[in-house]
């Protein structure tokens, strides 16, 4: 598939070199340290999961889930690279194959925008479900842009349409069911990470 072969330099280009500060932010959101069970939905090339491996590893266990068998296939290549023991699993976000509350964090990043608004409900109570009491959910998306210098950076950017159709993260998160909702330092603004934890009962 084309989009797994030009993913990684995609990025870099439209990251304009903010993509390494990126990644450490939203592992940041996710309080990622080492000894975690980390899923991270929709891991495309598996940058995240690398990432995560150099702050989490020794002990963490990093699962990655994609619907495509492409992506999945450039993941493994870059973790064989790093060094980087990862689990990489064939799934759909709205039905992720793992049983309830066994991970510490669950990560979406820039996987919502694939997703109809009832596709996007689904896969964050997906994220709820299998994330650990007290455990925390951290999507990366497109956020509705902020004031009219964030709306003329997302036209720059050539994703208008995708900010303009975001949805509210932070009410997202929450109508699945999580608490503390909250936005987080981003260093690419139009890329919003926001994080919820899922309660104790
Ligand atoms: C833009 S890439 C993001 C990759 C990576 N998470 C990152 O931050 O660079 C979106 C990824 O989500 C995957 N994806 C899209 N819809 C999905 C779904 N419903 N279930 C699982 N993966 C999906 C795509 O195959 C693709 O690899």
């Amino acid at each position: 598939m084309v989009l797994a072969t030009v993913y990684d330099p995609l990025v870099r280009m439209l990251g304009a070199g903010r993509e390494p500060a990126l990644r450490r932010a939203t592992l940041a959101a996710g309080g990622v340290s080492g000894g975690h069970d980390l899923l991270d939905v929709g891991c495309g090339t598996g940058a995240l999961l690398v990432a995560a491996h150099e702050i989490a590893a020794p002990g963490a266990r990093l699962v990655g889930l994609d619907r495509s068998a492409a992506m999945l296939a450039a993941a493994r290549r870059r973790s064989d690279r790093a060094g980087a023991a990862v689990e990489l699993v064939e799934g759909e976000a709205t039905r992720l194959p793992f049983p309830d509350a066994c991970f510490d964090v669950v990560f979406l990043s820039l996987v919502m925008h694939y997703l109809s608004l009832d596709q996007k409900l689904s896969a964050a109570g997906e994220a709820r479900r299998v994330v650990r009491p007290g455990g925390t959910v951290v999507v990366v998306d497109f956020g509705r842009p902020d004031g009219a210098h964030g709306r003329l950076h997302a036209l720059l950017l050539l994703h208008g349409r995708a900010a303009a159709a975001a949805p509210d993260l932070v009410a997202l998160l929450s109508r699945a069911g999580l608490e503390q909702v909250a936005r987080r330092p981003s260093p690419i603004g139009p890329l919003h990470i926001v994080r919820g934890v899922r309660g104790v009962p």
